[in-house]
């Protein structure tokens, strides 16, 4: 995970000015639970206007509470005691033509949970508390295109890996060769009643050094800071700059950078984030170093997905930003714009395999593991075919009167008998794995991915052919 080593330098970087020990850890989120536009505190219950890229809790809906975030199965987070959800626009690449291409994500993010306490403390018998049940919040202002230098504004930072210099207020306009990092601290004092509020910031107010400082009075309550960070792989596109500046784009039609903003929903076992408050604080930031919280599998973080429901592309090549978003690039507020054609319903989950059951007659089974250097997954037959796809895998598999097909890497094609899949090959527990390859001779049809195998089932008749259920994931 590169998004693991730009760690504590950086983050001394940004806040060096403060005062205090600063005692924090570091929650890693291993690669986006889901990207789509949803947005359950700003676009409650209906389609987002604009798409975000989603870490943490794969309960993450269209409409979320506190006991919806304590069904998931599982997080693309580290701390197995915390099911909250953390997410943020995604970035692309306007190209010269007008197109717009996702720009990777290096991991997912690294979320920062800082004990920053008051300097001059209105209330020191209490300290730093934990988020409470249903508690939201939003930092950042997706509206605004110019820098006003509030404390609102300062929250938002740019940091240009493999440059020197300070971050900056906006885009930086020069290439960043190991990423571009985007900074965002969410305000920390709270107003003591409201778990949200209409703008979804009031019930919250920075203190007075956005993230270090004392509270106002209006918000004298303190909670832990948290701070995310997300890296995009800019450097994918060096080669492709024109017209003398910088070609990066937020997903809000956002060219600037000051329009950046992030939302949480808290999903912590609440009695367990209040024990790392006031126990984890390693100044090293390593969470593995608190004792209060037990962690999740690598493998198990990455399997995490859940499956989104807006029936359009978000990734590759795509004509405009999905929803309506055109470029606008201040300095006035940007202005909300629909009625471009762009979807607006909320549909069935996109699966994230192709289904064959009822056209062939073969269910799909799992995103099964299939570690290099060991015995295949599906060990009986296999074939590389360069027009490769799940028809053809199965129908290669049926052929030879196997019950198991797999297809992997785009182009492999894996039989096996009816051992099928052994238990350790299968995705951990709660998760559905992350098969994404387009198949090579369709890419409109997903082929397994690196080390991991899409496994199909022979069914006994084509009529009542199933797939694993995976909307209860
Ligand atoms: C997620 O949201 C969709 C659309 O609003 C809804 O149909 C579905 O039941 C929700 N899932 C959960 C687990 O709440
Ligand atoms: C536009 O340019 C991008 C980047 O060079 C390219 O990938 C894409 O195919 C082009 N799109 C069209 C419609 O020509
Ligand atoms: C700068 O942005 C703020 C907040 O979005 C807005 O109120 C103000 O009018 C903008 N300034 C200019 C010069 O457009
Ligand atoms: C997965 O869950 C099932 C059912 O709850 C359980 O029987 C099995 O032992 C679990 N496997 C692992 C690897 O935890």
């Amino acid at each position: 995970m590169p998004v693991m080593t730009c760690t504590k330098k950086a983050l001394v970087g940004l806040v060096a000015f403060a005062a205090q020990a600063s005692a924090f850890w570091r929650l890693p989120c291993s690669s986006p639970v889901v990207v789509e536009r949803a947005d359950p505190i700003v676009d409650e219950g209906r389609v987002s206007s604009h798409c975000h890229t989603v870490m943490g809790s794969n309960a993450f809906n269209f409409t979320m509470d506190y006991d919806l975030t304590q069904k998931a199965t599982c997080s693309t987070c580290k701390v197995v005691e915390d099911l909250s959800s953390y997410w943020v626009p995604n970035l692309y690449y306007h190209a010269e033509n007008g197109s717009f291409i996702d720009v990777k994500q290096s991991g997912g993010a690294l979320i920062y949970y800082l004990q920053r306490t008051d300097e001059k403390d209105p209330n020191p018998d209490e300290g730093l508390i934990a988020f409470p049940k249903d508690f939201r919040m939003i930092a950042g202002s997706m509206t605004n295109r110019n820098n006003s230098d509030s404390l609102e504004q300062r929250a938002v930072s740019f940091a240009c890996l493999g440059h020197d210099g300070p971050a900056t207020p906006e885009l930086p306009n020069q290439n960043c060769p190991n990423g571009l990092r985007t900074q965002l601290i969410f305000p920390s004092c709270w107003d003591g009643v409201n778990l949200d509020s209409p703008d979804h910031k009031s019930h919250m107010a920075y203190p007075s050094g956005v993230d270090t400082g004392f509270c106002p009075q209006s918000h004298p309550k303190r909670f832990i800071t948290i701070f995310y960070e997300v890296t995009w792989s800019v450097d994918d596109f060096k080669d492709m700059w024109y017209g003398g500046k910088q070609p990066f784009v937020f997903s809000s039609g956002d060219p600037t950078g000051y329009g950046y903003h992030g939302d949480f929903v808290n999903g912590w076992d609440i009695p367990t984030l209040q024990k790392g408050i006031n126990e984890c604080t390693d100044a090293s930031g390593v969470v593995e170093k608190c004792g209060a919280f037990t962690f999740r599998e690598d493998d198990t973080m990455q399997a995490c997905k859940t499956l989104p429901r807006v029936d359009e592309a978000v990734s590759g090549v795509l004509p405009a930003l999905p929803g309506c978003n055109p470029l606008q690039s201040g300095p006035d507020p940007a202005l909300p714009q629909t009625g471009c054609g762009a979807p607006t319903e909320i549909g069935d989950p996109v699966l994230p395999f192709t289904d064959v059951s009822t056209r062939l007659g073969w269910g799909y089974v799992a995103c099964a593991k299939d570690p290099a250097g060991q015995t295949r997954t599906l060990d009986q037959y296999s074939a590389d075919e360069h027009d490769m796809t799940v028809d053809k895998c199965v129908g290669i598999c049926g052929d030879r009167g196997f019950a198991y097909a797999g297809v992997e890497f785009g182009s492999q094609c894996f039989c096996g008998g009816d051992a099928g899949v052994a238990p350790d090959r299968m995705p951990a527990n709660g998760t559905m794995g992350q098969c994404a390859m387009p198949c090579a001779g369709d890419a409109g049809q997903v082929c397994g991915g690196a080390a991991l195998v899409g496994v199909y089932k022979k069914c006994e008749s084509a009529k009542d052919c199933k797939n694993v259920d995976m909307t209860g994931l």
